[in-house]
């Protein structure tokens, strides 16, 4: 059954976004000025914000309202993604722009943002959609917060009252828990959205259409035609300031954990009956919860923890991680991870997931490589062995250059049957031709039309957890010797012995 609610078009052909306010706790952080704002203002630019939006930014330090507009000027004009910025859209949106400071464990803070609120409900009809962008050891005192004071409950009739959740969502199983129920005893779960990006992205959407609206490769999708699938997540840049962050996360916590598992499970799901958000998310927590969970044994073999000391990228001398500022002189954290997992399900078994994800690696590239098995005979091997050895692959290019390509064979002109791969390529820039939406666009309009299909639920965090946390407790209880990869490469050694124990290779992107 479709979950009830009259703004939602499930296809998001026709969506409406209905009025209302918008609180981001964590005003001045990275996130708000590199990406939601910028976001907002873009919606706004798309004529696609509801005129009457009123934006409330909240952090500690004092600052007037203008001062709070200055500055998220300065970010948007930095850090809008693909288009121009317009000096009178600004204005326009400024206008609808406000600042709140206040402490959030403070109660006069709730009442100072309720009367704030109420002064623009005529316009907002008393929709509010809270955004927690802040530490995460500040979500629980903003919840509690607007539960003590009644704002997680809209007073005119029909408004709603939604919180967004940043990552991480906890820092593991019981954490992520312990966080749902402080959540819970404020919102229900139909207006908890948990944010995760890697969803909202134009190509992991486009991974249901590619696998859903053709015919002709979801009879392919299986442990009978594909042999194996990497994931890879590699970024040049380092920790860019977020060392302290950083250091108590890792790589497989900041990626593994929230972003790539979501990426897998897109990748592997079954097909849901109808596109709305139960069923498409029901799907999507199935597999998660079919990963298989690794023994002790396979810990050792299936996964592995990298760090990167000093190197060098082109002209540039790089600092290893532990040089970082921020970042403890003989610091254990992975910035690098990678996995070997396998889904226990008829569609999957025996398929191995390999996964990894790195900062400071050669190039910024996210893709899926899907492996397919090689021809059953090789009738063109006699006299030219080794010719078929690169079977089909399917390449979905996440990010940077979007699209879809898929090799093959092919025979070279001239005379004699001598092969090589050839490759059949999509394109989103050739294709369409048109800018496409941010991660943060798409979720944010999303967020406020309320659907929730691309926003995880709590069982899906949970089973992420449930794979992602022995592995972590595993690495915790083990000395790394570290550093073990130079920045500007593909990882550890360790790694490649990875694929390699089943003869496979990481493909270069
Ligand atoms: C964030 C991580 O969630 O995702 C960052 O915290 C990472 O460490 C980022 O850099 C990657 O996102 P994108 O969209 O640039 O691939």
């Amino acid at each position: 059954m479709a979950e009830a609610n009259p703004f939602l078009d499930s296809l998001r052909l026709e969506r409406r976004v209905p009025p209302c306010a918008i609180v981001i706790f964590g005003a001045n952080g990275d996130l708000t000025k590199r990406k939601l704002i910028p976001a907002l203002y873009r919606l706004a630019f798309e004529r696609k914000l509801p005129p009457a939006c009123a934006i409330f930014g909240n952090s500690r330090t004092p600052m007037s309202d203008d001062d709070y507009r200055g500055k998220m000027k300065e970010a948007t004009q930095q850090f809008l993604e693909d288009s121009p910025f317009d000096e009178a859209l600004w204005e326009q949106f400024a206008r609808n722009l406000y600042y709140v400071a206040g402490d959030l464990k403070d109660p006069a803070f709730y009442q100072q943002l309720k009367v704030q609120l109420a002064a623009q409900e005529t316009a907002t009809g008393g929709n509010v959609l809270f955004y927690l962008s802040t530490q995460p050891s500040h979500y629980e005192p903003a919840v509690e917060g607007l539960g003590a004071a009644g704002l997680n409950v809209g007073g005119l009739p029909k408004a709603w009252r939604r919180v967004v959740v940043e990552k991480p969502f906890g820092h593991d199983l019981a954490s992520a828990r312990e966080l749902n129920k402080v959540l819970q005893s404020a919102f229900p779960e139909r207006d908890v959205y948990r944010i995760d990006h890697y969803l909202g992205k134009e190509t992991v959407q486009n991974v249901l259409a590619f696998r859903f609206a053709n015919g002709i490769f979801e009879p392919l999708w299986n442990r009978r035609y594909i042999n194996h699938i990497q994931i890879t997540a590699a970024e040049s840049i380092g920790v860019e300031g977020r060392g302290a962050y950083y250091q108590e996360s890792g790589a497989l916590k900041d990626m593994i954990q929230n972003h790539l598992l979501q990426v897998m499970a897109t990748i592997a799901m079954e097909p849901s009956a109808v596109f709305e958000p139960t069923s498409v998310r029901d799907e999507r927590a199935k597999l998660l919860r079919s990963i298989r969970i690794h023994s002790e044994a396979e810990l050792a073999t299936h996964t592995v923890a990298g760090q990167y000391g000093s190197g060098r990228v082109g002209n540039a001398d790089l600092p290893g991680f532990r040089q970082e500022p921020g970042v403890s002189p003989d610091a254990q954290t992975d910035t690098f991870a990678a996995a070997t997992f396998f889904v226990d399900n008829w569609r999957w078994a025996g398929v191995p997931f390999y996964i990894r994800t790195g900062k400071r690696m050669p190039k910024r590239v996210t893709d899926i490589a899907i492996h397919f098995n090689a021809a059953p005979l090789s009738i063109f091997e006699r006299d030219a062995p080794g010719q078929t050895a690169r079977p089909n692959l399917l390449i979905i290019r996440i990010q940077p250059e979007e699209g879809i390509s898929l090799r093959f064979l092919s025979k070279n002109p001239g005379g004699g049957m001598r092969l090589r791969p050839v490759s059949m390529d999509f394109s989103y820039g050739s294709s369409f031709g048109v800018r496409t939406p941010t991660a943060y666009e798409t979720l944010l309009e999303d967020a406020m039309a309320g659907d929730a299909t691309l926003y995880t639920r709590q069982d899906m965090v949970e089973a992420s957890w449930q794979v992602v946390q022995p592995i972590s407790d595993y690495w915790r209880s083990h000395y790394h010797v570290f550093p073990n990869y130079e920045a500007g490469t593909w990882g550890p050694q360790a790694s490649d012995e990875m694929l390699a124990r089943r003869g496979h290779v990481w493909r270069v992107p």
